[in-house]
Parts: structure tokens; sequence; C-alpha cells
């Protein structure tokens, strides 16, 4: 057996993440450059050391779940989420049940309540937030984020909602109450139902194909009729009837 297939499967066995749903040029590369910085010299080698080492896991499993993400990523999405999207949904509902899928560090949910406090009192907002990666829920809870997560964040919401910790930024506690962070895997995990919004950003360009089809169906029987799912922007669907979706907006679609 091909030794990075043979690390798969043993990946696998061990912690439940299936790499082979991951594009696997990619993961390959990312995970190659780790191993050689540690001294291994190939992917058997590596498995048999992360096997007995709690960090060196941490290290493997930090390297191929990237955390990046920002505040406002793409903010002219986030004024389309504000101005069309919001008051078409809470025409409908006056709470809605939010799902922001691949949270990493928190920048992502938070945003959202930020978003959403323009319409509606915090004490009315919650937000479900998850990720694959237990360290980046730690970091979300914690909410304390460098000054370059915040660039694209507009000042009034920068002074509203953020307290300046010497060279850092704290999230406000009332932003924080509305979001409850919990652990999933997109690939295995049952999904919840019944949402009016699921925002899942940046992370289906990491995903095989198969992989892909499978969550967008997984999404789409979990929003509700006419509930939106929110992706990256460069993450546009080609075949979204295929799913039971159409466009809402350059990267809005609604479940029909
Ligand atoms: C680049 S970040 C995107 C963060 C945020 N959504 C954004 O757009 O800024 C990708 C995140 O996907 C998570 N991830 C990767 N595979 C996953 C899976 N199978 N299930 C859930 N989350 C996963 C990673 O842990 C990482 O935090």
């Amino acid at each position: 057996m091909p030794d990075y297939i043979k690390f798969v499967d043993s990946v696998k066995r061990k912690t439940g993440i299936d790499l082979a749903a991951y594009k696997e040029a990619q993961m390959k590369r990312r995970l190659t450059s780790l191993y050689e910085k540690k001294g291994y010299k190939n992917f058997v080698d590596f498995f048999q050391a992360l096997d007995k080492d709690r960090n060196l896991l941490n290290e493997f499993l930090d390297r191929m779940t990237i955390n990046v993400s920002e505040f406002y990523r793409n903010a002219k999405r986030w004024d389309v989420l504000e101005q069309k999207i919001f008051p078409k949904l809470l025409a409908e509902n006056k709470r809605l049940k939010i799902w922001s899928a691949a949270c990493s560090t928190g920048e992502e949910p938070y945003t959202t309540a930020m978003v959403l406090s323009h319409h509606q009192p915090l004490s009315q907002i919650s937000i479900l937030a998850t990720d694959l990666d237990e360290n980046a829920i730690q970091r979300a809870k914690v909410g304390i984020y460098p000054e370059r997560s915040l660039a694209e964040v507009p000042a009034h919401v920068k002074s509203k909602y953020f307290e300046k910790q010497a060279a850092f930024y704290k999230v406000d506690d009332a932003i924080k109450r509305t979001v409850t962070f919990k652990k999933h895997n997109l690939l295995k995990d049952t999904y919840e139902k019944n949402f009016d919004l699921i925002i899942c950003r940046n992370v289906m360009i990491y995903f095989t194909e198969e992989a892909k089809d499978q969550i967008y169906k997984n999404f789409s029987n979990s929003l509700k009729p006419g509930g939106i799912l929110f992706v990256g922007s460069t993450e546009q669907i080609f075949n979204p009837g295929n799913y039971g979706l159409e466009t809402e907006d350059t990267f809005f679609y609604r479940k029909k």
C-alpha cells in the first residue's frame, strides 16, 4: 500500500478524521513539509511518532485544519447579509436558527452576531458555531484577537464590541454570550435541522468533489424552506439546483 494511503488509514483509525475527503495533492504537500521539518523520512515514520506524541499529533491537526480567519471577511458580503438577507429572514421569523459551520477561532460567528445586532437585541440572538478543531474552539471561546484580524471591522462596530487590551482586542461579553461552540466534523457527524441560516465559508475548497457534494446535500437537508446558505467568496456553487437550492445573491443560496 502506498505510504500516504497507509497514513490516511491510520489517521482515520486513530482520530476519526478522513484525510481521503481532502484534496490529495494539497494535503500531502502540507503534511510532507511538516514531517520533513520535524526530521521524519516518510509518512509511515511520521505516523509512528505522532501515535505516541500528543504534541506532535496536535501539530499535525493544526497543519491539516488551516484556521485562518478574520472578522467581516469579504466585507461586502456581510453588507448583503445585513441589508438584504437578514431583513427577509426576519420578516418570516423573529428568532433565527443560525449555524456557523467550520467557524475556526470564532471571528465568523461573532461577526454574524455583530451584524444581526443591527436588527435585533443581542438577548434574542443565538448562534451555533462548530469546528473539527478543538484548539480553534478553545481560542474562539477566549475571544481575544490580534489587530490584523479586525482590519475589515467598521469603526463603529470596533468601538462598540471590542475592548483594546495591550496589542490585542477582546470581544464584548454580550456578543460572546450569543454563540455556543461545539466540536463537529462535517464529514462524519449528524447535522441539526431547521436552520434559517447556515454559514460555511472557506473550508469547502479543501474537500474533494465527492465530499463537497455530500456536504451540500446535508446542508440543504438542514435548512428550512426559504433558509439561506452563505458560502465563501471563492466557493460559488455551479449547480445549486442539484441540491434543491437557488441563487439568492452572489455567494448566498436559498433552499426552495
Ligand atoms: C480556513 S478556516 C475558515 C474559517 C471561517 N469559516 C472563515 O471563513 O474565515 C477552515 C476551518 O475548517 C475547519 N475544518 C476542516 N475540516 C473540517 C471538517 N471536516 N469539519 C469541520 N470543520 C473542518 C478547520 O478546522 C478550520 O478551522
